[in-house]
């Protein structure tokens, strides 16, 4: 069940990959995350304005799972990345 959840978060990202190279295509996509997510430069710097329901993603690419600091992950998620989920 971890797995398929885990899958399930991953697979957008997935399809966005298709679209590697071409920021205004990616920017389009990420109007349906920006509901949840945000993309917030440590020093305060606004990318993507977005909620605080999912964690800041700026930096994603390569990250641990379940890591950004500050942000209260469900379980499974946290023990995804403890298990060496990037
Ligand atoms: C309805 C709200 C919502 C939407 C829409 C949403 N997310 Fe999320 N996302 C979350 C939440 C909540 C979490 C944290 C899940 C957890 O802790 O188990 C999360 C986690 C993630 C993570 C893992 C982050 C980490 O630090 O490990 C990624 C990557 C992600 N989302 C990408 C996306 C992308 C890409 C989209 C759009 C295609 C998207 N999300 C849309 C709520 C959302």
């Amino acid at each position: 069940m971890r797995i398929l959840s885990v899958t399930i978060a991953v697979l957008p990202l997935m399809a966005s990959f298709a679209h590697a190279g071409d920021p205004a295509v990616g920017e389009n996509d990420f109007k349906k995350c920006k509901s949840c997510h945000a993309i917030t430069v440590e020093d305060g710097t606004a990318i993507q304005n977005g909620g605080k329901t999912g964690p800041n993603l700026y930096g994603i690419i390569g990250r641990t799972a379940g890591s950004y600091e500050g942000f209260r992950y469900g379980a499974e998620l946290v023990a995804a990345g403890g298990a060496g989920l990037i």
